[in-house]
């Protein structure tokens, strides 16, 4: 459905550009004090002080009109990395971790991604997709506009197959208003049925299912981690994807330091994700090669492990991007206002530099900067108005959400009933 709509009385805190912001650039924020936005069929086509904005779009055609109240309107937010259709929970096993055991040792014995496997296997897609937009639902809340969603509990064709048409079904959904794009992570973990096979399983991976999914998923995926899919493996099966048309992605560096940030530079992927252990030599090649270092905060809080360095990528010139992680294993949580509270408390960003990696930075993650992820003219309508007139209150609000609407495509999907009716009470 086309949207046209006139946001007023609007302050605006933006990155801009069509490309992912590097270094010193992910600070340059661009704020609009007396603000006017013009949506016409969905799309931004002005975004700046209302006193500049050309009287003649004003009169071309007939709008509907939203008055801010004098808050603070910010880009949608993109949730770059996500693991959100999955059978089962598995809160068992936080209990462990909280107990002592570690992550890999849980997955390792069976449990962890391949526990997850077992129920999404035997889920009914009915259980699996209504579980999913309740999710999601909560997502569209906190003002997120675009999400990544990734297969890789399935680990066989039937199941995998499944969980990538529920991301495409998601996507098509009245009922879950965003956008959604689809990665192909058939490289998750080994299954049970190829234990002590890896390079077989990846061989079926490559011969079997990349080039059915091919018209399913935009991105492929690897867990490139020790005892998983090491180093090899996964430059071979994602040198095949990439061969295939996928844009690449990898888990790298999560557990171990294994290589994987270096292994992101060489193959020029589009992201490489985690990155808690990533070695100098990995920061270095990522920030040469323009690989997005994607940072999930959520997960290194929820398992106990040292922060990603986002000060040493920031400073190495890359692009750093903020995601949730949001899965049934090592972390699940999809808050968006923790995450830009772990970022600036514990990781050392900025305010502005969270909301490029939370943004511009994630579109980029996404292969998608030239469409959305900044609130600028030829940009698709997605945006957040905050409770609040002020950046600041991101992460001042700790861990609580100050989105009051959320706004995709120019249409409004989400309105909080905050009873304050100014943003100066
Ligand atoms: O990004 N580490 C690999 N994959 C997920 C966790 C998946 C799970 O535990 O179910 C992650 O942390
Ligand atoms: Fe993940």
């Amino acid at each position: 459905m086309s949207v046209n709509r006139i946001i007023k009385n609007v302050k605006i805190a933006t990155p801009l550009g069509k490309s992912a912001r590097k270094g010193k650039e992910m600070s340059e924020i661009h704020f609009v004090e007396k603000g006017l936005i013009v949506i016409v069929n969905g799309i931004i086509e002005y975004a700046g002080e209302e006193k500049d904005c050309p009287a003649t779009l004003l009169a071309l055609h007939e709008y509907e009109y939203t008055d801010a109240g004098g808050r603070l309107a910010i880009p949608g937010f993109v949730d770059s990395h996500t693991h959100l259709i999955f059978g089962g929970f598995r809160p068992d096993e936080f209990s462990w971790r909280l107990k002592g055991e570690s992550y890999m040792s849980i997955m390792e014995r069976g449990g962890g991604i391949q526990s997850t496997v077992n129920a999404t296997r035997s889920a009914s897609e009915e259980e699996i997709t209504s579980k999913t937009s309740w999710l999601v639902g909560r997502m569209i809340e906190m003002g997120v506009t675009t999400v990544e969603a990734k297969s890789g509990y399935g680990l066989n064709r039937d199941a995998e197959k499944m969980q990538l048409e529920a991301i495409r079904a998601l996507q098509q959904d009245e009922k879950t208003p965003l956008n959604v794009v689809a990665t192909f992570l058939g490289a998750h973990a080994v299954p049970q049925e190829y234990k002590g096979r890896t390079a077989e399983y990846v061989d079926y991976i490559i011969r079997e299912l990349l080039p059915e999914f091919k018209g399913l998923a935009k991105f492929c995926d690897v867990f490139c981690e020790k005892n998983v899919f090491e180093l090899e493996d996964s430059r071979r099966l994602l040198e095949a994807a990439r061969e295939m048309g996928y844009k690449l992605k990898l888990h790298a560096d999560e557990i171990v330091t294994l290589g994987g940030g270096e292994l992101a530079g060489d193959l020029r992927a589009v992201s490489a994700d985690h990155l808690l252990h990533v070695s100098e030599e990995g920061i270095r090649k990522m920030a040469e090669a323009g690989v997005v270092a994607t940072l999930l905060p959520l997960t290194a809080f929820a398992l106990k492990e040292p922060f990603a360095p986002a000060r040493k990528f920031i400073e190495a010139g890359a692009a750093v991007a903020l995601a949730t992680d949001l899965n049934p294993g090592s972390c699940f949580s999809g808050s968006i206002p923790l995450s830009i509270a772990l970022a600036c408390i514990h990781m050392g960003m900025t305010i502005e530099e969270t909301l490029t990696a939370l943004t511009l930075n994630g579109a980029a993650a996404l292969d998608l900067a030239d469409k959305i992820g900044s609130i600028e003219a030829g940009k698709q309508a997605d945006i957040a108005i905050l409770e609040f007139d002020n950046l600041n209150y991101l992460p001042y609000y700790v861990g609580m959400n100050c989105v009051r609407t959320t706004i995709h495509r120019g249409k409004i999907v989400y309105e909080s009933s905050n009873p304050f009716q100014s943003s100066q009470d």
